[in-house]
């Protein structure tokens, strides 16, 4: 389907509908049988099995808590009383949700007092940073619609939790998650509910897509910079948010789960969305900071890359110093900056005191990557890649860099911060209030 058939598509589903079959679709999370899922748990699961599995399933408990805490600024700003009445009818579904995960984690593997709180609680350890940046952000999307309910919060907060956590991040995990249970047979109960969350999550999408795409359709250019900066600002956590603590892509296998899968499916279903809303090419290439033009399963195994490179993530991972590593690192350098291509003579040099200089370079035939110095760069920035890496990571101050001589800045550095920005153009007109993700992360904004 091409794009603007598929925005169509989105367009045409109707708000009643949505309410329509929320109605019809009413199950009990209370009433879900787990007898047979305690016997499966302690009986037929290895070790692995349930550490994998634990692990997954928490991350997905804590997601519909968070979602159902954070849900009631939407509906207060939503413009169509339609709209209102379906973000209710979400705001309950969420919370069924939390329910239904509450009393697996508490009735099936055992953990906490019977309350939602003590199963949180006790599973707290097992999220990740990504998550956990993902949520934090959440929430500061919905407190930031609640001071500001016009027409670009309101399509902000639902870019980020219906296009990504929901869009993007749960469902993908919850089909996987579904295909181990339907391929062993194991869980029955789980697999019940979990089937009856992934409905009311097809239903949650849709409708932020068809808000989405009604809004884009009305103003196309502001709608896109929107959706663009959400996805942009939370791309790093995004990567992350299923790349355990103790790093490695296995860690699911023991489901028959790979995460480059998860994250290939992630891509796939991110990229439908978009297109779903309406966004062109151009604009999803914008959003998106891998090379569009690589399959899903290749952006899936370069994410598993940057995070076991330790290039995106918390930092707790060693950066890898390895060409063929830091070649993926300038590649995806590289696509961030030919979406917002300078004039052309541009020279972006970066002089890294340990790994070597790398320059960009804008020409009439579009943008050129050199592992060397130019003559006569437009901008340099020297610094070392570790701090750097860790500057885009937020976990050290540009100040603190600068004043103790690990970080300089010279040339034009229009070329950074401004509507020339190689990374992006700032927030324009405050669409967007919050902070170009990469300007900032280097301090320059
Ligand atoms: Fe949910
Ligand atoms: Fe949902």
């Amino acid at each position: 389907m091409s794009t603007a058939a598929s925005s169509q598509a989105t367009q045409n589903i109707s708000y009643a509908d949505l309410y329509a079959r929320w109605e019809r679709g009413h199950w009990l999370a209370t009433e879900i049988d787990f007898t047979q899922d305690r016997i499966d748990w302690q009986e037929k699961l290895t070790a692995d099995e349930r550490r994998a599995a634990l692990w997954f399933f928490a991350l997905f408990f804590h997601g519909e808590d968070e979602v159902a805490d954070d849900l009631s600024p939407y509906v207060e700003a939503a413009p169509l009383e339609e709209q209102t009445y379906f973000l209710t009818t979400q705001q309950v579904d969420e919370s069924r949700h939390s329910v239904f995960f509450s009393r697996f984690m508490h009735e099936v593997v055992g953990i906490g007092d019977g309350t939602a709180g003590s199963a949180l609680e006790s599973t707290e350890q097992y999220l990740t940073w990504g998550h956990r940046e993902t949520f934090k952000n959440l929430k500061a999307v919905g407190q930031r619609l609640r001071e500001d309910a016009s027409p670009a919060r309101f399509a902000e907060a639902i870019t980020n939790y219906h296009i990504i956590v929901e869009g993007t991040l749960a469902q993908p995990g919850q089909h996987l998650m579904e295909r181990w249970l339907e391929n062993t047979g194991v869980l029955p109960g789980f697999l019940d509910g979990l089937r009856n969350v992934a409905i009311d999550e097809q239903r949650h999408i849709a409708f932020g897509m068809k808000t989405l795409a009604d809004m884009y359709a009305n103003d196309p250019e502001e709608i896109a910079q929107v959706v663009i900066d959400a996805i942009r600002n939370s791309g790093t956590y995004l990567m992350a948010f299923a790349y355990p603590k103790d790093g490695g892509s296995a860690f699911l296998s023991p489901l028959g789960i790979h995460l480059e899968e998860l994250y290939a499916d992630s891509m796939r279903s991110l990229t439908s969305r978009l297109r779903g809303i309406g966004l062109s090419e151009s604009q999803r290439s914008k959003a998106l900071t891998l090379n569009p033009e690589l399959s899903f399963e290749e952006q899936g195994s370069m994410m598993m890359r940057l995070l076991d490179s330790g290039y995106v993530g918390d930092g707790s991972v060693p950066k890898s110093k390895k060409p063929e590593d830091l070649a993926l690192l300038f590649d995806m350098m590289q696509n961030l900056i030919r979406a917002n291509p300078p004039a052309v003579g541009t020279v972006v040099q970066f002089d890294f005191t340990d790994i070597g200089p790398r320059y960009y370079l804008q020409t009439a035939d579009g943008l050129e990557y050199h592992e060397n110095r130019h003559p006569s760069p437009s901008v340099s920035i020297k610094t070392s890649l570790d701090d750097l890496l860790d500057l885009l990571g937020e976990r050290v101050s540009p100040v603190k860099l600068i004043l103790s001589r690990r970080l300089w800045v010279s040339g034009d550095r229009g070329l950074l911060v401004g509507k020339r920005s190689v990374f992006g153009p700032p927030p324009e007109k405050s669409v967007v209030r919050h902070r170009n993700p990469v300007l900032a992360r280097l301090g320059f904004s």
